[in-house]
């Protein structure tokens, strides 16, 4: 089994991808970590902890960053809901699979005492990772590869050039990028592209308890419509990782601004080498839609 560790905010289409990951028999989820992003980390910690109690997994969840590092940032809700997660009342929230370490020392923690090498699924802003790197940068040896959603070639969906996940912590985002790890970006690329439609919903639906449960998160969840479709952004990652024949790549440098009056948390994927600088990231430009349903409903189909 391959071991992962996701970084999260649930999010709607965070517990479609966590599902995915958690029911696959192939992947060894060996940690949570939530971040503020979506909505506070409070909330998606919550919102993490009761997705794991309705499926009876004893996944250990660490809780961490409350807070992009530098900017001041606007959350999601108005996509997820107040709550992050509208949309299915989930019994009260229990406490058991929280640790009580901080997520960045619980990462540490997990990679350096692991045998093996972990990859990376962060799925919400990079807050926890950049710090894990610029704390304990001796982890770097034990990470196999960060497969990330995130960033965007064209154009964004928190400014004009930014995606939420980088445009929400943009500092954070160019520690990770400049890291010198292996890194794939899943951005919007492919996640405007991955959708659920009525007809998908209805399948998903009938296929079990997950299927109800993420039914009725998608009645309140604005990445879309269910006519037009609704945008799985996480669980391009997540596909990405099992099946990565869904996607057509380029390797190419990513450069993250920082600075731009108007760009702020722009990826600056460098498809013509104006920047002259070395490819840093495999970046996901495309993705079989079909064929991504397909899989989508087959790998939702794994869960209880
Ligand atoms: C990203 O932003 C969040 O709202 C989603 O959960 C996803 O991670 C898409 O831009
Ligand atoms: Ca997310």
């Amino acid at each position: 089994k391959r071991p992962i560790i996701i970084d999260t905010d649930p999010g709607i289409d965070d517990a479609v991808a966590i599902a995915i990951a958690l029911f696959d028999e192939t992947l060894d989820v060996r940690l949570l970590t939530t971040v503020s992003g979506n909505v506070s980390v409070d909330k998606v910690t919550d919102n993490l902890l009761r997705l794991l109690k309705f499926w009876g997994k004893s996944v250990r969840v660490a809780k961490g960053a409350q807070k992009p590092l530098i900017q001041i940032r606007e959350d999601a809700s108005s996509v997820h809901g107040s709550s992050g997660m509208d949309g299915y009342e989930f019994p009260a929230v229990t406490y058991e699979n929280l640790i009580e370490e901080h997520a960045v020392v619980a990462l540490r923690n997990e990679l350096l005492e692991s045998k093996e090498k972990i990859t990376l699924v962060p799925i919400g802003p990079l807050t926890n990772i950049a710090l894990l790197l610029s704390t304990y940068p001796e982890v770097k040896e034990k990470i196999e590869e960060i497969i990330l959603m995130g960033g965007s070639a064209g154009r964004g969906n928190y400014g004009v050039l930014s995606e939420f996940n980088i445009g929400f912590d943009p500092e954070a985002a160019k520690i990770v990028f400049e890291s010198g790890l292996k890194i794939t970006m899943a951005g919007l690329d492919v996640g405007l592209k991955a959708l659920v439609y009525h007809e998908d919903s209805l399948e998903i639906k009938a296929q079990n308890k997950t299927g109800e449960m993420i039914y009725a998160l998608f009645q309140k969840y604005r990445g879309g419509s269910l006519k037009t479709g609704l945008k799985m952004y996480d669980s391009t990652a997540i596909a990405y990782l099992l099946n990565k024949d869904l996607f057509e790549t380029v390797y190419t440098h990513v450069s993250i601004e920082t600075e731009g009056t108007y760009t702020k948390g722009a990826t600056l994927v460098d498809l013509k080498g104006y920047l002259k600088k070395e490819p840093n990231v495999t970046v996901c430009l495309d993705i079989k839609q079909e064929e991504f349903s397909v899989w989508l409903k087959e790998a939702l189909a794994k869960c209880i």
